[in-house]
């Protein structure tokens, strides 16, 4: 089992969290890598998968949409994945991790879990105090979730 972390990142909070989720899954060795650069062959079943987008008008970016809709037709069977959003604390904010979730879900992936939200100050950041903690401690529960299901899967 491989991982890859997935984001995109207008000001580089997103990216700073995806870090934080990979040093969660350092056992993995997990690559982090812009949404930009994924190619569908990038991931294989058996692999966990997380991807991440600000909220960007109460929904993810566009190229994380994009990126969505390649894997959606390259489908997900076997892979085992989750998605997160950053966000500033509004009143109505909008979801991008639940669509990601959503969408990972449809094209076949098994989610392990519930849509995860990180929080931001302002437009730019910084990150809110123990959002980095956070996302690691996520990882490492991402690990052991995708883990076990793997060896259920193998049994
Ligand atoms: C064009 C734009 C639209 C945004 N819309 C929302 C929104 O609908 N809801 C929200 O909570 N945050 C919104 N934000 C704030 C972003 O979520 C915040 O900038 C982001 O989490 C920062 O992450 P980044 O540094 O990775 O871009 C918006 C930001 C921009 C630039």
């Amino acid at each position: 089992m491989k991982a890859l972390i997935v984001y995109d990142s207008g000001f580089g909070n997103t990216k700073s969290i995806a870090e934080a989720i990979a040093t969660g899954l350092a056992s993995l060795d997990a690559k982090v890598l812009p949404v930009g650069q994924l190619r569908p062959d990038d991931i294989s079943s058996g692999d966990l998968l997380v991807v991440g987008s600000p909220i960007n008008g109460w929904r993810p970016t566009q190229k994380t949409m994009e990126a969505l809709s390649r894997l959606g037709s390259r489908g997900l069977a076997g892979v085992v994945a989750a998605g997160f959003d950053t966000r500033v604390k509004l009143f109505i904010h909008g979801d991008a991790a639940k669509k990601i979730t959503k969408t990972l879900k449809e094209a076949g992936a098994s989610t392990i879990s519930k849509p995860m939200a990180f929080y931001v100050k302002g437009t730019e950041g910084p990150l809110l105090d123990g959002e980095t903690s956070r996302a690691t401690a996520w990882g490492e529960e991402l690990l052991s979730i995708a883990k076990e299901y793997g060896t259920q899967r193998s049994a």
